[in-house]
């Protein structure tokens, strides 16, 4: 009698055991995704990431010298009008190459919020607006801008030729005499620098300028380095992808995993965030409204006339890339509606580490970034291309809890 109780319980406990190992290693109801939906969440895996495009308007952007010398460049704040901005100022590696803040602060206050610039060497239009066409055109940008940098291209002509002389010559050949360049000159900056700069003979000039081409070829170098590292849903499409259902429950929760059907399905995020990036490197109106006390911005609708006005862009003497490389700007739309108050959607990976939101930092946290998405408001300029999402509650905090998953997962 004794005997048959015992054997009683133990095939009790065996079978609750069994269904507890099931429960924590099987699969999970949440798990089951279609062929279809397979293939989907491969595109967004960064295994899927191809290897990096050449950039024909940079013959020196994968070369070690440049990137080194880029990196130092990349973190050097004599290259500024106080000597306290470098590009790393705003994009902090700490903070994803970000800074945290609604609007970056250099030498004055930017009217937009500084961009994360892990993968960047992907796209095709840099800037919110894209108003640049390459890494190393991007770079002179802020070098120029009064409220960013605030120097003049002169001055880090003279610094380049102070403290990277030879670096700079291994790379680029030897540095023009510059005993008769100004301390301070440039297009681009206040008057007297302005007057300084036109007072300079075209060949001085282009000189100068040379060599200002030559430091964002190096920046945009290292630029080239940066990329994201996996996260957990990362983890978890490659263990789908080997039919490892184990480590996909250890990878994300359930609720992370509902958050992530949402976002491929029915809130139909991968409209604009898709790809292993999850941005389409394109523009969009997403209805995002103006931030207070700044000037309306037309975002792509001014950026497309600005790159194809630009200086520095693909078809320019300094791009070395022969007209047919530069398919990008050649073809580029430059006019229509849906230009007016579309901007670039920034990659989402790392999301959740630096709010807060949008090219002017218009919302504070994620919560409020998918109730945008959730109410789709009418866009203030321009015609919006969401549509009202009808979530619940509850589908908003997984919506959440899916981009909070996002993040790189040290190790
Ligand atoms: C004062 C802060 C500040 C400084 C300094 C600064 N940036 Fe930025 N960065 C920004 C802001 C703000 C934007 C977005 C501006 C816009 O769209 O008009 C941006 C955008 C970018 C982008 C575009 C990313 C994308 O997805 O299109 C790149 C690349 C970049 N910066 C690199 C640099 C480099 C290289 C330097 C140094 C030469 C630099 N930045 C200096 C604030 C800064
Ligand atoms: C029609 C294209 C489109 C769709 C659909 C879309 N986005 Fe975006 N997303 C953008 C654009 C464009 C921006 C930048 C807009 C701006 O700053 O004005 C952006 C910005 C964001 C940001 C802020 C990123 C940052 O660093 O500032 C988050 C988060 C985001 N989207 C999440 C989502 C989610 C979640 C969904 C689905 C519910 C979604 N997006 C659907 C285009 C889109």
């Amino acid at each position: 009698m004794q005997a048959k109780r015992t054997l009683i319980l133990l095939a009790a406990l065996a079978t609750i055991s069994l269904a507890t190992a099931i429960f924590i290693f099987g699969p999970r109801s949440a798990d089951r995704w279609t062929e279809a939906e397979v293939a989907m969440l491969r595109t967004l895996w960064l295994g899927s990431l191809p290897p990096l495009p050449p950039d024909p308007s940079n013959r020196y952007a994968d070369d070690p010298r440049a990137i080194a010398l880029g990196e130092r460049l990349f973190f050097d704040a004599r290259f500024s009008n106080n000597g306290r901005v470098a590009c790393g100022t705003c994009h902090l590696p700490e903070l994803g190459f970000q800074d945290g803040l609604p609007l970056a602060q250099g030498i004055g206050t930017t009217d937009r919020r500084t961009m994360p610039i892990a993968g960047m060497a992907y796209s095709p239009w840099l800037f919110w607006d894209g108003r640049k066409d390459s890494l190393w055109a991007q770079a002179l940008g802020p070098l120029e801008n009064p409220v960013e940098h605030g120097g003049t291209r002169a001055q880090y002509a003279h610094l380049i030729a102070a403290h990277y002389r030879s670096e700079y010559e291994a790379l680029f050949g030897p540095l023009p005499d510059l005993s008769g360049v100004p301390a301070s000159a440039g297009p681009a900056a206040d008057p007297a620098a302005r007057a300084a700069w036109d007072a300079m003979t075209p060949a001085a000039q282009e000189a100068v300028t040379r060599i200002y081409v030559n430091m964002g070829k190096a920046i945009a170098a290292f630029e080239r380095t940066i990329m994201p590292g996996p996260s957990r849903f990362d983890a978890y499409v490659q263990a789908l992808l080997e039919g490892d259902t184990r480590t996909m429950r250890a990878s994300l929760t359930a609720d992370e995993v509902a958050g992530l059907r949402l976002f491929i399905d029915r809130a139909n995020c991968i409209q604009c965030h898709n790809g292993p990036l999850l941005t389409d490197n394109d523009f969009h109106n997403t209805a995002v409204p103006d931030a207070p006390g700044l000037p309306q911005d037309t975002g792509r609708a001014a950026g497309a006339q600005l790159v194809l006005a630009d200086e520095f862009n693909c078809l320019s003497p300094y791009s070395d890339a022969a007209p047919q490389q530069c398919a990008e700007l050649r073809f580029i739309l430059s006019e229509g509606e849906e230009l007016l108050r579309a901007f670039k959607p920034p990659s989402l990976r790392n999301v959740a580490e630096r709010p807060p939101y949008m090219h002017a930092g218009q919302f504070a946290t994620l919560q409020e970034v998918i109730m945008h998405y959730h109410l789709a408001p009418p866009a203030p300029a321009g015609h919006s291309q969401l549509e009202p999402l009808h979530l619940s509650p509850r589908e908003r905090a997984q919506l959440l809890a899916f981009l909070q998953a996002l993040s790189e997962v040290s190790d």
